[in-house]
């Protein structure tokens, strides 16, 4: 689902961007141009981006982890 018209952004786009790395408003707007134009994708925009930071947080919780040597 796009999430930000002007520049293109889908939901996927910022998940994935959340997978590389991307944890603040900021990050989406330098890495995909979320709410760089008209401004009203960024409470919507932001919801995703929490959403995105709660999936990995629990994905990551259940991940095995490498042995410790
Ligand atoms: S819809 Fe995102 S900047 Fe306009």
């Amino acid at each position: 689902m796009y999430i930000c018209i002007c520049k293109g952004v889908t939901d996927t786009a910022i998940r994935e961007a959340v997978c590389q790395g991307a944890d603040r408003m900021r990050d989406l707007k330098s890495c995909l141009g979320v709410s760089e134009q008209c401004g009203i994708c960024a409470t919507h925009a932001q919801e995703v981006l929490e959403q995105a930071l709660v999936q990995k947080t629990h994905t990551n919780q259940f991940l095995p982890r490498p042995p410790a040597y």
